[in-house]
């Protein structure tokens, strides 16, 4: 579809090119872009009602979880393409047993949906901080990754990001690639293709998250709080997987550069799975019979 359909997922680079178009004015729309959305402007809380709290002109959301609720919120439009960030700080202290979730996701209530995982298994307070990914394509997963930060999730906001098109999914950690998941459909292998909503949320995983799941939630530290900022959203709005508009090579992040990682990217990213990745399930020769066709053979 034409560009001004792309126009319409208030992306903020969208937003730079569509008040230049209309007042000429640079200085004006430069200083336009800079400033992150407001979350109203792309997201809404989706449950745990007074437990997601929006802070400072809705440039900053914390999520909290007390022993009644979790909390969660969630992109207004489904997306067909993008790469989909938010800023993040962990829950302080001692966090075993809490889950800080963020991911896309199609429909959940559909068996063959599609979901591209983040997930921040919380630990006792010295102890580190895991980030489990998984890619669900046709409502598979079972393609679990999991690495150790190398800073303290906990102490500042870091970004996480997921690129997504129709060449590879990339999930990043302040711009270092920490998983690659490339489309292999030519393969067999099936690869994520409906739309998707963006979402965020803060749960009880005590039952797996932390050593898979003898270590339990210390209730005396709740309320657990996580941190979120940086609501702009660069993606192609979809709500049907039959339009083929997200695939456009004139959306960034389709662009001949985010087809594969870029040299120093690769380098990055071999750095992170020697020296990081805790679990790769292309490495689980007791997990699986046949190793899933995704996996190098
Ligand atoms: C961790 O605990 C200390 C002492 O109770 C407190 O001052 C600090 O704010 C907590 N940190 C976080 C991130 O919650
Ligand atoms: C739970 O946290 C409190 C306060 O930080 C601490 O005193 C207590 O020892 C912790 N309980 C367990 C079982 O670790």
């Amino acid at each position: 579809m034409a560009p001004t359909q792309v126009l319409a997922s208030r992306s903020c680079c969208g937003t730079l090119l569509l008040l230049l178009l209309l007042f000429f004015s640079s200085l004006f729309a430069s200083s336009t872009c800079q400033q992150t959305a407001a979350f109203s402007e792309n997201f809404a809380a989706t449950w745990g009602g007074d437990r997601v709290n929006i802070l400072d002109n809705q440039r900053e959301v914390v999520l909290s979880m007390d022993k009644i609720s979790g909390a969660g919120f969630g992109s207004k439009l489904t997306y067909g393409s993008g790469s989909f960030h938010l800023k993040i700080k962990l829950p302080g202290n001692n966090s075993a047993g809490i889950v800080t979730a963020y991911y896309t996701s199609s429909d959940q209530s559909k068996s063959s949906h599609d979901e591209l995982d983040m997930e921040f298994l919380g630990n006792v307070q010295g102890k580190p901080i895991t980030l489990q990914t998984n890619v669900f394509t046709n409502g598979e997963g079972n393609r679990e990754q999991r690495v150790n930060l190398w800073f303290d999730p906990t102490a500042d906001f870091h970004d996480y990001k997921i690129l997504w098109n129709t060449y590879q999914v990339v999930f990043y950690v302040d711009d270092t690639p920490i998983r690659v998941f490339a489309n292999k459909a030519n393969k067999g292998v099936s690869y994520p293709n409906k739309p998707m909503q963006v979402i965020a949320s803060l749960w009880n995983g005590e039952d797996w998250a932390t050593d898979g799941g003898k270590t339990k939630i210390n209730w005396s530290n709740a309320p657990f709080n996580a941190h979120f900022q940086g609501f702009s959203v660069d993606g192609c709005v979809l709500t049907s997987p039959d339009d083929n508009q997200c695939a456009s090579p004139t959306l960034w992040w389709n662009s001949e550069r985010y087809q594969q990682l870029s040299s120093s990217e690769r380098l990055a990213y071999e750095n992170v799975k020697k020296n990081y990745m805790t679990y790769d399930y292309c490495n689980d020769v007791r997990r699986f019979q046949t190793m899933p066709l995704e996996c190098p053979q």
